[in-house]
């Protein structure tokens, strides 16, 4: 039998009763899709995920995205990224600065992902308390939370975001750990345009679309005047009451709705390794709300 246990502020819920080594139904992904779009991030605990399963969880209920950064992927998984700390002959093996600042995965993309999976394969502790917690804030809602005249003001703009502005402020915050982006890499990402306040694909509900990770700007407004703006909805997205912390066990599965919350990892754990395991879907060109 699959249950929903929500979780207790309204943002994420644990489903039981699946078990991905065994192999899921077509119902069984509808069964996952119906929940994230009730509470935008779903955690299934002490699961056996296969690289091979993780990718067929994903086109199970999306599409499957191959990555941006392909030098992280798994040696035969293509579209499997290692997020880790963990370094052999020197380098490292997975992408380890991931999540340092409020983001939505690929928010700097055209077509930003949809759903992001992430795989719990070696999770760091301090004696017996589990660390690299991951945060998640409901932007549905942040957005239903702020004032009349906030949100008035916030209908039609149009925000600007950039990988480039991205990485730059992580090296700033000294918290950049990857290699430069070839011209390549930076001619494929250049910034975008999206709406500030998108409509949800499935639930038509209105989302915060703007993240200190990667909004450097509004379309139109002087750059102070959309510092200040900005500045004041990633605050506002950051209190307590919208977000699901997340402790992680090895072996949970934790999938969330880009759309509807943005995340953030908490590098409480130094040099203590840590590998998990992320795979993404394709999602819509955000609509303007
Ligand atoms: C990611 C990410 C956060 C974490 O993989 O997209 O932001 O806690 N990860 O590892
Ligand atoms: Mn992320």
């Amino acid at each position: 039998m699959r249950i929903t246990l929500p979780f207790d502020n309204g943002v994420g819920a644990e489903l039981v009763g699946l078990d991905v080594a065994s192999g899921l139904a077509a119902d069984d992904y509808a069964f996952v899709r119906e929940a994230l779009d009730a509470h935008s991030v779903v955690v299934l605990r002490n699961q056996e995920v296969e690289p091979r399963a993780q990718r067929a969880f994903a086109a199970g209920i999306g599409t499957l995205r191959p990555l941006v950064y392909g030098r992280y992927s798994l040696p035969g998984y293509p579209e499997v990224m290692m997020v880790s700390n963990i370094k052999k002959d020197g380098q490292d093996i997975g992408i380890s600065d991931a999540g340092s600042l409020w983001h939505s995965d690929g928010a700097y993309l055209r077509e930003p992902d949809m759903y992001s999976l992430l795989y719990g394969v070696q999770i760091p502790h301090r004696g017996d308390e589990p660390l690299g917690d991951t945060l998640f804030a409901s932007v549905c809602a942040a957005y239903d939370g702020l004032d009349q005249e906030t949100r008035q003001r916030l209908a039609g703009l149009v925000g600007l975001n950039s990988f480039v502005w991205h990485l730059e402020k992580k090296a700033r915050q000294g918290t950049l750990r990857r290699a430069p982006l070839t011209p390549e890499q930076k001619a494929n990402t250049p910034d975008v345009e999206h709406p500030v306040v998108r409509r949800h694909p499935h639930t038509g509900r209105a989302c915060l679309y703007v993240s200190e990770a990667h909004t450097c700007g509004i379309v139109g407004m002087p750059q102070a005047q959309a510092e200040e703006l900005l500045q004041r909805l990633w605050t506002h997205i950051a209190s307590p009451q919208f977000i699901y912390r997340h402790r992680w066990a090895k072996g949970d599965l934790v999938i969330w709705d880009n759309c509807a919350v943005q995340h953030l990892a908490s590098f409480d754990y130094g040099d203590i390794p840590r590998l998990m395991h992320r795979t993404g879907t394709f999602g819509p060109r955000p609509q303007i709300c």
